[in-house]
């Protein structure tokens, strides 16, 4: 049978016809570069252990940190981001372990340092890994978090961390005035090249859910929140506030985390500014997809989604528990 041919005009099908024409005309590429890992190191751990609320994702013992990162390395990913998981009985109110020298994170930095020297380490600023309370920072009498008693204690915390050869410090506790702070801290020690890679609009998520079990902080924080800190779920204009605060503050990269229920966000940050813009696809994201997968409800390659949905909104790079897992298939 003979088909009229007098509509449409402009045919959008002509260019989806194959795989070529496809990759050709992709707006928006995921590639090795884009990925930075995430992973947790925990103090006196010999070999690993699985975190029960990531599925897939264990602590690493600091005997076997080097042979991981190895295969992080050797997949392509070009950046990694530590996060400590230190004795219960060094946790104390002021998070004390956080801010001496060659403590067990700065200690776990340098050895891998040693080893793959370009390998860009991130290091969080921030106290909960530390502290018995679980805040981000430090407590006044009434048991508020206090910002100005807090700022010295990140001051000090980020100076030993790029002691120890962060390439990145992340200030990821949400105090007011930190980028300041740190900023001249590191210029005054002669730390001229230490990128600081904001958490700039972090909001008060329960996203974050797994992350404090893979930390070993559930327990000391139990129900409370961090509503006074991080920021309301309601709010876009705020997170451009306090991005163009932290870059008049001397941040050289801002981050918006959680990630897929904050891709507006992502959007007009990098409208907004055109600066380097980082995504966190945090724990709870992680848990929600890779379960769906493992279940079978969800295929695989919703993982990739979501990370390309993150350039699509203008992120530059996306720290994501997937990083590895994801490098394995663009290789
Ligand atoms: C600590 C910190 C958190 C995350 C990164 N740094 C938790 C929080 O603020 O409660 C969350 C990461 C994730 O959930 O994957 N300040």
């Amino acid at each position: 049978m003979k088909i009229e041919r007098n509509f449409p005009d402009t045919r959008l099908r002509r260019l989806r016809k194959n795989a070529g024409l496809r990759s050709m005309l992709a707006e928006t590429s995921l590639s090795k570069a884009d990925l930075i890992q995430p992973i947790f190191i925990k103090e006196d751990l010999s070999g690993k252990e699985p975190i029960n609320t990531m599925p897939g994702i264990n602590r690493l013992g600091i005997d076997i940190l080097n042979k991981e990162v190895g295969n992080i390395v050797d997949l392509g990913i070009k950046a990694i981001a530590v996060f400590p998981v230190i004795n219960e009985d060094k946790k104390d109110p002021m998070g004390s372990q956080a801010t001496i020298k060659d403590n067990f994170i700065c200690k776990a930095i340098t050895q891998i340092k040693k080893e793959y020297p370009e390998l860009i380490i991130i290091a969080d600023v921030a106290l909960d890994p530390y502290t018995d309370h679980g805040h981000d920072g430090l407590l006044d009498d009434k048991g508020d978090v206090d910002n100005d008693l807090t700022l010295p204690a990140l001051r000090e915390q980020a100076l030993v961390l790029a002691k120890a050869g962060t390439d990145m410090v992340a200030p990821s506790d949400m105090m007011d005035g930190r980028i300041k702070i740190i900023r001249d801290a590191l210029e005054q020690n002669d730390f001229i090249d230490t990128v600081i890679l904001s958490y700039s609009a972090k909001y008060s998520s329960k996203f974050y859910g797994p992350f404090k079990d893979a930390v070993e902080s559930a327990k000391f924080f139990g129900n409370k929140t961090k509503d006074t800190y991080q920021m309301p779920v309601q709010n876009i204009n705020e997170a451009l506030h306090e991005v163009a605060m932290d870059i008049q503050e001397g941040a050289d990269i801002v981050m918006v985390k959680p990630g897929m229920p904050y891709l507006d966000v992502i959007k007009a940050v990098k409208d907004e500014f055109k600066i380097p813009t980082f995504a966190y696809q945090v724990s709870g994201e992680y848990s929600m997809l890779k379960t769906a997968v493992n279940e079978g409800l969800l295929s695989k390659d919703v993982i990739k989604e979501s990370l390309i949905s993150f350039k699509r909104a203008g992120a530059d790079c996306i720290l994501t528990y997937f990083a590895t897992e994801i490098a394995k298939d663009l290789s």
